[in-house]
């Protein structure tokens, strides 16, 4: 990899046959995947500006000051000889670049694999890369996280030395079903293998009333605007409907959901199928589960990962967590 050039690992999850079942699986089932809202570059540019706008990490310097401190406690239990850095659906990496630079100051053989499903983020998070630690290898995988179940294979391969490993999943939980996250992520973990997660928090002791009290964070112009770069790409047209924003129950937690309502009957043809669509239909877009940093720590806990440090900004919005493999 150059300057000019990068070398991009696609694995199938990510073929175009792939993607394109998935869609018309979640048109079918009137529920799109969350890989779906970041494909496209004007999805990646929407989504990268209601980071800016609306992101505790971008926005609040408490959120990016408990990220610095997290990566300084990581880099502070990592070892000094081989270390390779894993980003778990790094969207734009600039907070894996910012670590980064952090291991590359103490690490002597480091590595990166920056992996998300989004080309336009992925290439992004490669740039960042180049900046913040200019000799380190960097092996980009563009890979469906919640379909391939082969996530340790696909690592192995991509960089066969024996190197301790450090794995990223900041702000994937609240997207993914909190189950099949865990199962997944600790299925990765060897031992001496660090993982650090962020979470979006619900604030305050009353869990309903903090889950209310970030939900303008979603209803907004911004966000609908990003779901809407979805709705309209597929050929449905603004006026078909409109984005409503709720919150739900489930997995025992709760969660704000977006969903596009359609006001008149639709018809869509996708890839020779047609999707139709009824006035009043509800085609789910968007969930984001909310945790406390008690609900995140028995989520964990329950799959035998455990957690060595956390930080939570003084707002109590957001969280991040130092986990390793528990020994028993
Ligand atoms: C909320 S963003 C978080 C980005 C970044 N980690 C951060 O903290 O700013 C979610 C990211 O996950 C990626 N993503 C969502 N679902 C995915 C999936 N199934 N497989 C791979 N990447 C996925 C999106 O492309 C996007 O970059």
């Amino acid at each position: 990899m150059t300057s000019e050039t990068a070398s991009i690992t696609v694995h199938a999850s990510q073929f175009p046959e792939n993607v394109q079942r998935g869609l018309r699986e979640g048109l079918r089932a009137r529920r799109i995947a969350p890989k779906y809202l970041y494909e496209s570059r004007q999805q990646a540019r929407k989504w990268l500006a209601l980071h800016e706008a609306f992101s505790p990490s971008r926005t609040d310097p408490e959120a990016s000051a408990i990220y610095d401190r997290s990566f300084a406690a990581a880099a502070g239990v990592m070892g000094q000889n081989a270390a390779r850095l894993i980003g778990l659906g790094c969207g734009g990496g600039q907070k894996e670049a910012r670590l980064l630079g952090l291991l590359a100051q103490k690490v002597n053989e480091l590595s990166y694999t920056p992996c998300d499903g989004s080309l336009a983020l992925l290439l992004a998070s490669v740039r960042e890369a180049q900046t913040a630690a200019p000799g380190a290898p960097c092996h980009p995988l563009l890979c469906d996280l919640g379909a391939a179940e082969d996530w340790a294979e696909v690592f192995d391969q991509l960089d066969p030395r024996m190197a301790q490993r450090l794995y990223t999943f900041f702000g994937m939980i609240p997207n993914f079903e909190p189950d099949d996250a865990l199962r997944r992520l600790a299925a990765l973990l060897r031992p001496g293998d660090l993982l650090l997660l962020s979470a979006n928090l619900a604030p305050g002791p009353d869990y309903a009333a903090g889950v209310r009290r970030v939900f303008p964070g979603y209803d907004n112009r911004e966000t609908r605007d990003w779901l809407m770069a979805f709705v309209t790409d597929l050929g449905i047209e603004p006026d078909d409907g409109a984005v409503e924003f709720s919150i739900e129950e489930a997995a025992g937690l709760r969660r704000i959901a977006a969903d596009f309502r359609f006001l008149r009957n639709r018809s869509l043809m996708v890839d020779g199928e047609r999707f139709d669509f009824g006035r009043g239909e509800l085609l789910r877009l968007f969930f984001s589960y909310r945790y406390t940093p008690e609900r995140a720590g028995r989520l964990l806990r329950a799959w035998q990962v455990e957690v060595l440090d956390q930080w939570i900004t003084p707002s109590e919005e957001e969280g991040v967590f130092l986990c390793r493999k528990s020994a028993g």
